[in-house]
């Protein structure tokens, strides 16, 4: 880490706001003198004038019971009217809320009024399946206009969704299901990506088959199916229902009730250091009013005349707060698109901007660097003069990177907002304001008015500017999550009682502070991976491998890698019998083939390289640091502490 670190330091390019950019910007430099006046005031007033309450609250904040909070405890509200009606309300019905682009170039224009009707529809069809207030519904959609309704209308109801991504496979699928106990799950026979149908109701099929003699209850009792890729699909009369066949039938009658500003509104899963994906709660208020401001503040979003689009699948943290909640309570346009960056070619993003003329663009660094490998003569061929303003999501983007983005996409001039935050945080924590600061290539930079952050030592005290150390918040935020479904004590321990005197929650993030005070974020400290800005456990990669049969051992690392920032590099060792059998590369293309099974094809692993040792301590820890000098084509450090300081020349040997 320390050379990235000197690397960094030496970065001194700054770029002060756009005159013209700053002068019509939404967030200025008052939204932080308010907030450092009275933090909690200032989210209440947040709270007041962004959202709809059909029963105002009288207390903001309620933290006498510290990790839990309450936020507008005694406030009622519906997310989806907030999101829907009151716009249509206000006369804005035939704005346009989603501009969609499927995979094959076929589209449809959502008015506000249109996705209101349709939610309306889809939450009595919910009521008519037996769904009400806290019950669970999973959601395993591709990115089309339904996923969205789905989503909102499971939130007017009062439900609970789940949103699982629909590149997890029927294992992951199942895990999720039964965490969260759903009773219903909504999906679609198929979603186009790449170029071909990838079927999704075969994975429903498959995760609710078999359930005999696992101990489990099934909890599923109806699945909810959009035709969208036209795949042959299997039917069960008694529990499958066809979404063409019910919701155009329902009444578009559907009066939203209000809920405590408490109410869950969704669940999602995410990886965490032991090997079951942790389900982090969210609640309604609060989020919406996180989402909702930040938003409109870090977005600049004018919802009259921007176009955004933030390229996240609504199956991650991103993709639900600034695809769904967020510019829908903001009444914006926005695009949606079902496919992959480079199918059918490799200038579809682009063409995506220029024909519908984004605005602002929010999208990852491992696609930016993906972009740059490629070369600029690609986003060359198209108009992206109509954007205005860049953002970027999920890992540390690196200065190079963040220059190319702001060079060949934004036409030197457009700012780019580095955001930093988490599933956990519910919405950004750390950003530039576009029209206020002066930003850093490769620097998050400064907390959002109403959020305090610092980097502190092993125990808590602040290392001050000009210092490395960990990340933490120091006061509750409104989208803070508000557990682990199921799980209270998971969520103390790994959130809070690192930091317990302090009473701070502990990111899971290395980071530094410049001289200025500004935030630069070094990856993770734990054993989490980010891939592709995916979050990934090496230990759940560690169980999958070993749950193969010719697997003995497995240590899996995060390696460094020029386009994904890491990439899962395992270690293996094959127990005797299979090693004889098998060619080592036939294992090896097995083994990565198995994880996407049982996880999904992000989890699969780069490398994996079959060893006959694992470097392990004299209590028998495995070290991880040691497998990722090697995964990464270093010289090996410190074997001081091995138990048996020759097993890494074996090791380097054997992956040469
Ligand atoms: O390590 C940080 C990294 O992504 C982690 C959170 O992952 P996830 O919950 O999947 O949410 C991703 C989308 C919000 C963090 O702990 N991360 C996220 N944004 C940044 C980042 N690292 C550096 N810079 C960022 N802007």
């Amino acid at each position: 880490m320390s050379s990235q670190i000197d690397h960094l330091l030496n970065e001194d390019r700054r770029f002060a706001p756009d005159g013209a950019f700053a002068a019509d910007a939404v967030g200025t430099a008052e939204l932080y003198e308010k907030a450092s006046q009275d933090r909690v005031a200032f989210w209440g007033e947040q709270a007041r004038e962004l959202l709809h309450w059909h029963t105002p609250f009288t207390e903001v904040l309620d933290w006498t019971n510290p990790p839990f909070a309450t936020w507008f405890g005694d406030g009622e509200l519906n997310v989806a009217y907030n999101c829907l009606d009151r716009h249509v309300e206000a006369g804005n019905g035939d704005r346009v809320a989603l501009l969609w682009e499927g995979e094959q170039g076929d589209e449809r224009r959502v008015t506000y009024a249109e996705l209101t009707d349709e939610v309306k529809r889809l939450a009595n069809v919910l009521e008519g399946l037996g769904i009400g207030q806290g019950d669970r519904v999973a959601i395993y959609l591709p990115m089309i206009p339904e996923a969205i309704a789905a989503m909102l209308a499971v939130a007017r109801i009062g439900a609970i969704h789940s949103v699982v991504f629909g590149g997890f496979s029927a294992d992951g699928l199942r895990s999720r299901i039964d965490d969260a106990g759903a009773k219903l799950v909504i999906t679609a026979d198929g979603g186009y990506r790449k170029g071909k149908v990838s079927p999704l109701k075969p994975a429903v099929d498959m995760a609710l088959a078999d359930r005999n003699g696992s101990g489990v209850q099934e909890s599923v009792e109806h699945v909810l199916v959009v035709r969208r890729g036209g795949n042959e699909v299997e039917w069960n009369d008694e529990r499958d229902v066809w979404w063409h066949d019910v919701v155009p039938a329902a009444s578009a009658n559907h009066t939203a009730q209000p809920f405590p500003s408490e109410n869950p509104l969704f669940i999602l899963y995410t990886s965490g250091t032991t090997g079951k994906p942790k389900g982090i709660l969210h609640t309604s208020g609060g989020y919406l009013t996180q989402a909702t401001f930040t938003n409109r503040n870090v977005h600049d979003i004018h919802p009259e005349t921007d176009i955004f689009w933030c390229t996240a699948d609504i199956g991650w943290i991103t993709g639900h707060t600034y695809v769904t909640y967020g510019p829908l309570a903001n009444g914006a346009t926005q695009v949606l698109y079902e496919g992959t960056p480079d199918t059918p070619h490799p200038g579809r993003w682009w063409e995506i901007v220029e024909k519908y003329g984004v605005t602002i663009l929010y999208t990852a660094p491992t696609a930016i660097r993906s972009f740059m490998k490629i070369g600029r003569a690609i986003p060359a061929k198209f108009d992206l003069s109509s954007l205005r303003l860049l953002g970027s999501v999920g890992e540390p983007i690196n200065p190079e990177a963040w220059m190319w983005y702001r060079e060949i996409i934004g036409a030197t001039t457009t700012p780019i907002v580095d955001t930093w935050w988490q599933t956990e945080t519910g919405a950004i924590m750390i950003s530039a304001l576009p029209g206020v600061t002066e930003t850093k290539p490769g620097s998050a930079q400064v907390p959002l008015p109403g959020i305090s952050v610092d980097v502190v030592d092993e125990n808590g005290a602040p290392v001050g500017d000009g210092n490395g150390g960990l990340l933490v918040i120091t006061e509750p935020w409104p989208s803070m999550l508000r557990g682990i479904w199921g799980d209270p004590e998971r969520y103390k321990e790994t959130y809070w009682d690192k930091f317990a005197e302090q009473g701070y929650y502990f990111a899971g993030d290395g980071a530094r502070l410049d001289e200025d005070g500004d935030v630069w974020l070094l990856g993770r400290v734990d054993d989490v991976m980010n891939v592709s800005g995916h979050r990934l456990s090496t230990t759940e990669i560690e169980s999958a491998l070993v749950g193969n049969e010719a697997v003995a051992e497995a240590a899996v690392v995060g390696a460094s890698d020029e386009t994904t920032g890491q990439a899962v590099a395992a270690f293996v060792i094959i127990k005797q019998s299979y090693l004889a059998a098998h060619s080592p590369d036939g294992l090896a293309q097995s083994l990565r083939a198995w994880v996407g099974e049982q996880i999904g094809p992000i989890a699969r692993p780069r490398d994996v390289y079959i060893v006959e040792e694992l470097p392990k301590t004299r209590s028998g820890k495995i070290m991880r640091r040691l497998l990722r000098d090697v995964a990464e084509g270093r010289e090996v450090g410190d074997t001081t502490t091995l138990a048996d300081t020759a097993v890494m020349s074996v090791i380097s040997a054997q992956v040469r």
